[in-house]
């Protein structure tokens, strides 16, 4: 299998946001699994000024954008068995920044037809051209519209990945011709018509032979007139090819046993490490160096879907609650000022860092205990996985990718990664934290069991990579063998009831003779209740519970999101995954 990655970023060389992240590790993960891998992205001056000295000089052409005939040079690269492919035009890309510019348009529709017109150049005719986002949402449509006179390009296959819906690469319609070098007739029926502007994602949509999300939950979103920035009708139209691959994280650049960018290394076996990360942390910020209070953490940009307005609403309250609270990112200036503020009222407990500093993040997410992310929507997020790895158990709403990769606390049968709510409500993320804050310090051992299921999960590019191979297997019809089915991670897996040690003993007990907040007692009941019973007789009662909610849920149709949010939230998602 032949596979062209299109992207407009990619670490190690640029990167502006996610998308750089997924484009670093993706290819080499297809790679290892046995395909044939390139990737393809422009030439900017970061990359020239980084690695110019690396690159090689393929060949020169010129691309022909509508009236414009530019010159393109082609330069590669190979890596973790990769060929990397860089577009050169230094009057595009020979600039400061990636993007931002007024003539992105252009600048993007030029990489776009060159992505296709030099497709001779490259060391392989492709089966795939695997496209990000809006900035290569033309390759699907100038495929398509090339494919009319020239045959060869009828052979090659599209898939389009949407990290973020949000940006959709719409211009005026009077461009279409000018800069893209389109016919009307795109505009004329619709494909590339959104509320009478050219709207390049919409056509790529349309024209992709397959679309996918990145989470299984934002594809679902998508769909959703709340999430879909007037995106939904049009995927609910295509959601016979629309699919959500969860992105993975690199396991061997996160990981707190051999990071160096870490002071202290540690494993899930010995955490001896991540107490000294942690008074290290509470000295950088100038927090009370208190190792037994838990530190829990933000590190995000500042803007509006990152659920900011939660935190704003409740701070005091959460504030009253025995932990230190740790921020660091940038942002809008109303989230700026806000934490700018706060931080001033509670110096010693809470210190903010309104900035991106590297070193700073892997110092929070190595010293924190906990992490909140409450986002409004999120389509994968990688700040919630890396957090799990150093064993800072995650916050977060159930959104997006947040939903797919953190698996609800259920102290009753010691199960789960993290803690999640699902309403967008300051109250229920406030009862939450709660609940997290008095685990952490009054049931350290269930903290720390929960703290190693959350190190242990398997965030590896390998499992994503499988899933996109067996993407491209149905678009192109060729035989691919598909280890997916084997290798689905169990979303819902409960581990098992008798490797817990004791949960039941452990959580009840102190229960009994200590005064504690609301929020332990439904677990603990719950927990003293399954007490008694034997193992086998454990398992045959949860199934029954299980399949008795879902069937109440089921024979409710009208129960509101709110009632069913009261129940334990693995039993309403299985309910609604039968229904
Ligand atoms: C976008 C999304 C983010 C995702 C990333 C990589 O930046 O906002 O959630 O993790 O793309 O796909």
């Amino acid at each position: 299998m032949k596979i062209l990655y299109a992207t407009s970023e990619a670490v190690p060389f640029c990167k502006t946001g996610g998308l750089a992240d997924v484009a670093g590790s993706l290819p080499a993960a297809l790679s290892q699994e046995g395909a044939e891998v390139a990737v393809i992205l422009p030439l900017y001056q970061r990359v020239r000024e980084k690695f110019g000295d690396q690159l090689h000089f393929e060949c020169y052409d010129f691309v022909n954008l509508a009236w414009r005939n530019c010159y393109c040079g082609l330069f590669s690269l190979e890596k973790d068995g990769v060929t990397w492919y860089f577009i050169d035009n230094e009057q595009y890309f020979n600039r400061p920044d990636l993007y931002g510019y007024m003539d992105d348009g252009e600048r993007f529709g030029f990489f776009s037809r060159a992505v296709v017109r030099m497709l001779h150049h490259l060391k392989f005719w492709p089966d795939v051209i695997h496209c990000n986002d809006w900035q290569t949402a033309l390759v699907p449509i100038y495929l398509k519209d090339d494919g009319v006179r020239e045959e060869q390009y009828r052979s090659i296959k599209t898939t389009l990945t949407i990290h973020n819906i949000e940006y959709q690469g719409r211009y005026g319609k009077e461009v279409l011709g000018d800069l893209f070098g389109l016919d009307g007739g795109w505009m004329a029926d619709g494909t590339i018509q959104m509320d009478g502007d050219v709207n390049l994602l919409k056509g790529a949509i349309l024209c992709a032979d397959a679309i996918n999300a990145v989470s299984p939950t934002y594809a679902n979103e998508l769909k959703n007139p709340f999430f879909a920035h007037r995106m939904d009708s049009i995927l609910n139209q295509c959601s016979y090819k629309l699919s959500g691959v969860l992105n993975g994280i690199d396991m061997q650049l996160y990981n707190p046993a051999t990071d160096s960018r870490i002071s202290e290394c540690y494993s899930a076996e010995d955490m001896s490490g991540k107490a000294v990360n942690k008074a290290t942390l509470q000295k950088m910020m100038g927090l009370n160096e208190e190792p037994h209070v838990p530190i829990v953490a933000m590190v995000s940009r500042l803007v509006s879907h990152k659920g900011l307005d939660l935190v704003r609403e409740v701070l005091h309250d959460i504030m009253e609650l025995p932990l230190q609270l740790v921020v660091l990112g940038k942002g809008d200036a109303q989230y700026e000022e806000f934490f700018r503020w706060a931080a001033q009222q509670y110096s010693g407990r809470m210190s903010v860092c309104l900035d991106y500093n590297e070193s700073l993040s892997m110092a929070i997410y190595s010293g924190a205990d906990l992490f909140l992310m409450p986002s409004k929507s999120e389509p994968c997020g990688l700040s919630q996985m890396i957090a799990m790895r150093y064993g800072t158990v995650p916050i977060v709403r159930e959104t997006g990718g947040l939903r797919d990769s953190v698996r609800p606390y259920e102290a009753w049968r010691d199960a789960g990664t993290g803690f999640t709510f699902a309403n967008y409500s300051s109250s229920d993320m406030l009862h939450v934290i709660n609940e997290a804050v008095y685990l952490y310090k009054d049931y350290p051992d269930a903290f720390g069991r929960l703290r190693g299921r959350a190190m242990a999960e398997d965030f590896s590019w390998g499992r994503s990579a499988k899933e996109y191979l067996r993407i491209y297997a149905n678009i192109t019809g060729q035989m691919w063998e598909n280890p997916v089915m084997e290798e689905v991670p169990a979303v819902e897996e409960a581990p098992a009831v008798e490797e817990a040690v004791t949960p039941a003993e452990e959580i009840a007990a102190p229960v009994e003779k200590k005064e504690t907040p609301k929020a332990k007692k439904a677990p603990a009941k719950k927990a003293s209740a399954k007490k008694t019973e034997k193992t086998t007789e454990k398992k045959a009662t949860k199934k029954a519970t299980k399949a008795e909610s879902a069937a109440e849920i089921a024979a409710d149709p009208a129960e509101k999101p709110a009632e069913i949010k009261t129940r334990k939230k693995g039993t309403a998602r299985t309910a609604a995954k039968e229904k």
